[in-house]
């Protein structure tokens, strides 16, 4: 022990070391402060470990007394100590609470959260009417060979919905592949697919040499339906249809059916549909095609027309979107501007 560095141990010298330390301690303003002083001042090299190493030299009738009186320092210093950890603590929870603290009356900054297309939205919500009648959803290829598309259905090789102006070829034309014009494809797809009897319907996207414009879209969708049964006759087609309205515009809701004509149905009919609320005054609106399905495509999907008979209509859901949230310009379909499907609710 090197005595010249060291006080001898004494009161004086203990409430000295006590004094000291206990200023140290009150100067400490952070947790890391207060380690630095702890080392300083209880450490192995601080003035009251000295000063009790000393006491092996004290004479033995003064032990206890000594004893008591650096063992009484150490524990005040100690106390010191643990009153300053705990205000310490108590400033930092109080620094964090202050700084995590959460203004529960303040006005939410809203999420921004996506919505879903009202194309795709509308084709759930008419398979979903379909599906609730037992009917499947069925699904064909956007490219189409042209067999499936026009000569199944029963189009002539020169029909002039084949003509350039209407369909786009897919090069090289010996491919015999074009852009499916309708989802009526689909048809002969799910008749040869599936087992008798079929109910399908199938929503999807079509493409036409159309200019881009107000009223008209190169690629717009479609909902195909499909029933090939025995017995099934034009009544079953218009209850089918109607039920479809009303589910679609109201229980008010009214279709009309007016001769026309299509290859892949007989008799076929032009379907319209009442537009109570039409700009320009209550009106008839063309919604899509239907008819009996033509023998011809039947035999096509080799089905015996005497034994089966199929319904099957086709309409275009830009059009039902159109008329039933009385939007005006079919572009806002292609866009993709987010307002555009905002308006329509945040279904995600
Ligand atoms: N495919 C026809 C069209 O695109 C619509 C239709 C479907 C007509 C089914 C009759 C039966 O115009």
């Amino acid at each position: 022990m090197l005595v010249s560095e060291n006080p001898a141990l004494s009161e004086e010298s203990v409430a000295a070391a006590v004094a000291a330390a206990l200023a140290a301690i009150a100067g400490a303003a952070d947790s890391a402060a207060v380690k630095a002083v702890r080392a300083e001042h209880l450490g192995e090299h601080s003035a009251l470990a000295l000063l009790n190493a000393q006491l092996r030299s004290v004479p033995n009738e003064q032990k206890a007394l000594f004893g008591k009186l650096v063992g009484g320092a150490r524990a005040q210093v100690n106390e010191a100590f643990a009153a300053k950890d705990a205000d310490i603590a108590a400033a930092e929870m109080a620094r964090r609470l202050e700084s995590e603290a959460v203004d529960v009356t303040a006005i939410a900054v809203p999420g921004r959260s996506g919505s879903r297309h009202p194309l795709s939205l509308i084709q759930e919500r008419v398979s979903d009417v379909f599906v609730g009648m037992g009917w499947e959803v069925a699904e064909g290829p956007e490219l189409e060979s042209e067999w499936y598309n026009f000569d199944a259905l029963n189009f002539d090789a020169d029909h002039p919905a084949r003509a350039m102006q209407d369909t786009f070829f897919v090069e090289p034309l010996s491919s015999h592949l074009v852009l499916r014009t309708h989802t009526s494809p689909v048809q002969v797809r799910s008749l040869l697919e599936r087992d008798l009897p079929v109910y399908v319907v199938c929503p999807g996207r079509v493409y036409r040499t159309d200019e881009l414009d107000a009223t008209h879209l190169p690629v717009f969708s479609q909902i195909e339906g499909l029933a090939v049964d025995k017995g099934l006759t034009m009544a079953h087609l218009r209850g089918t249809l109607e039920h479809f309205a009303r589910v679609m515009f109201g229980d008010d809701a009214r279709i009309r059916l007016r001769p026309n004509y299509f290859p892949f149905t007989e008799p076929s009919a032009e379907l319209d549909i009442w537009h109570p609320a039409a700009k320009g005054g209550p009106r008839w609106i063309e919604w899509g095609g239907c008819g009996m399905v033509n023998a011809n495509v039947l035999r096509a999907a080799g089905i015996d027309p005497e034994v089966y008979q199929g319904f099957a209509f086709g309409m275009g859901l830009e059009r039902t979107l159109q008329f039933r949230n009385d939007l005006g310009d079919m572009r806002d379909f292609l866009e993709g501007d987010i307002r555009f499907s905002q308006a329509f609710g945040m279904v995600v």
